[in-house]
Formats: structure tokens, C-alpha cells, sequence
């Protein structure tokens, strides 16, 4: 495996590879849900590049930038460990010179939900990964369905920028209490970390009554909303039930949607989400 951190050193590795080659984008910290997209992109790609950088470009003011956790040395063990190729952790002064004006922004499905609550964030977001694409130039790239409306976001940009990649995204990797793995679930102390269970609970309990015949989409995020309000350490931001590729928000009788929320323990922001109706 061949660490680098210059876009020169990124070029070179990457005139070697042989295609097709998988990104995996990341901000570090791996865990079993990054992990699990560099296996499938090692499944699906004869190369595999993952890249760590903490973009400052995609935290508002008084997010979690300077205490974002980072371990690069052990991440790297771990993508050496599912066989990647490449790694590139690319310095904030080289994709952010001094200077630096010019932005990649997706319009209406970065609104609602994450961009509603963080905004810019998605301008950060698509901004890095279009620059991620423009020097890797990779075939596949993969993402999680942890963070959905990202997903949508990227697709949405490939699209609209012709860009020549598959993306691929891979389902949700939880902990065995049904918390959805994250970088930030560190932050929690013991008695947050038994609480965030809600967001989980709350989006099965959804799901039982979507199941049982229940298919109103007020109906249903009252249901994910009271569920989360029962937990005493939890603070509730946003529940939704919305359209799973437009993302606005249903009214009346749904047959698929994307149920997602954003959920506050103390200071530390967890977001979740499910799809019905597959
Ligand atoms: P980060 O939060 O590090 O996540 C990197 C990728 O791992 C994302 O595609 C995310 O959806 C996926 N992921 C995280 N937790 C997961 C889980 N429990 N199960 C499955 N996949 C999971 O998302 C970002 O970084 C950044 O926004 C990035 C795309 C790298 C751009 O800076």
C-alpha cells in the first residue's frame, strides 16, 4: 500500500493502478462502516484508493472541526488490512490555497434535512469530492447510505458534471445495539452512548407500523418523534418521512420513503435514517 500526500506524488501512484479503480472518500477514523466500502470496492475493483482528509470546508462555526477524531497511523493499518492500494491524505493548504474562490454547489436537494440544519455544509461537501474525483479520476466511488441525503447529493453532481463514475452505495453498518457506527460516536459518555440507541428504536418502531399497514407520513414521524422524545438524554432536531430521491417532505399516504432524523446527546450531533417500502 502506497501512502501519499502531494497531488504530484497522488498523479504518479495513480498513473500505476490498474483499472477499474474504487475511491473510498473519508474523513479518518475509520471504523467498520468505512471499512466495509473499501471491501466492496476491493470486491468490485481491480484498484482501490481511499483518501482521509478532514475538509474543513463541509464544518459550519461551532461544529466539531478542531475535535474531529483523528488516527491516521491506525487507519492506515486498517486499509492496509482490506488490501487498498493507495491512500492519499491530502494537506487543507494544498486543496484550499490561499485564495481559494471556486465552489461546486448542488441546488435544490441540498435544501431540506442535513443542509436545512447545516448550511454550506453540502457546498463543502460536493466542492472536496469533485476535487477528490478531478485528481483521482476513478471509476466507482463509494459512499454509505449512513449519510443518505449525501448520497443523493453525489449522485445528483455526477450526473449534472457528466462526470464518467459509478457511484455506489453501501447499506448502514451498525454496532449489534443498533447504533448506526460513526467517527463522532466517541463523543458520547456511557450513559449518551446506551441513550443513542433511540435513533434506532425509533426508526424500527416506524418500521413495525409501516408494516403493520400504517402509511401516513404525518403518522409516521409522529411515531419516530415520540419515540425519540421518551428518552430523557436525547434531544431531538429533525424527524422526517421524505421522498428517498427528491427528498421534500411527503403529505398523506406514502409507499417509499426515506425516514431520517438528527439527534442531539449533549453537544454531540447523531443522524440515522431508513428506507421503507423497498
Ligand atoms: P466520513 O464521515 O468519514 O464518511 C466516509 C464514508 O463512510 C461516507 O460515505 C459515509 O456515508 C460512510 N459511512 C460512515 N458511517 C457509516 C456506516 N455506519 N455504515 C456505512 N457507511 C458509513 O462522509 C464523509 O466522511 C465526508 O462527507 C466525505 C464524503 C469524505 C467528504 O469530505
Amino acid at each position: 500500500m502506497q501512502t501519499v500526500i502531494s497531488f504530484k506524488d497522488l498523479r504518479r501512484q495513480r498513473a500505476e493502478l490498474e483499472p477499474p479503480v474504487g475511491l473510498v472518500p473519508t474523513m479518518g477514523y475509520l471504523h467498520q462502516g468505512h471499512l466495509s466500502l473499501a471491501r466492496r470496492a476491493r470486491q468490485e475493483c481491480s484498484s482501490v484508493v481511499a483518501t482521509i482528509f478532514v475538509n474543513p470546508t463541509q464544518f459550519g462555526p461551532g461544529e466539531d472541526l478542531g475535535a474531529y477524531p483523528r488516527d491516521i497511523p491506525h487507519d492506515l493499518e486498517l486499509l492496509e488490512m482490506e488490501g487498498v492500494n493507495l491512500v492519499w491524505t491530502p494537506s487543507a493548504e494544498q486543496m484550499y490555497p490561499a485564495g481559494y474562490q471556486t465552489w461546486v454547489k448542488v441546488e435544490e436537494v441540498t435544501l431540506p434535512l442535513e443542509g436545512g440544519m447545516r448550511p454550506g455544509h453540502f457546498r463543502g461537501v460536493t466542492t472536496v469530492v469533485a476535487k477528490l474525483f478531478n485528481a483521482i479520476q476513478p471509476n466507482r466511488a463509494y459512499f454509505g447510505q449512513k449519510d443518505a441525503q449525501q448520497a443523493v447529493v453525489i449522485r445528483r453532481m455526477v450526473r449534472d458534471l457528466n462526470y464518467p463514475i459509478e457511484i455506489v452505495v453501501c447499506p448502514i453498518v451498525r454496532e449489534a445495539d443498533g447504533l448506526a457506527m460513526s467517527s463522532r460516536n466517541v463523543y458520547l459518555d456511557p450513559a449518551q452512548r446506551k441513550a443513542a440507541t433511540v435513533l434506532h428504536r425509533s426508526l424500527s418502531a416506524a418500521r413495525g407500523a409501516f408494516a403493520s399497514g400504517e402509511r401516513d407520513a404525518e403518522k409516521l414521524r409522529r411515531i419516530l418523534a415520540e419515540t425519540v422524545n421518551a428518552e430523557p438524554l436525547a434531544r431531538l432536531q429533525y424527524v422526517s418521512c421524505a421522498h428517498p430521491e427528491q427528498l421534500v417532505e411527503l403529505e398523506g399516504k406514502v409507499s417509499r420513503a426515506l425516514l431520517s432524523m438528527a439527534v442531539y446527546f449533549g453537544d454531540t450531533r447523531l443522524i440515522d435514517n431508513l428506507v421503507i417500502g423497498e
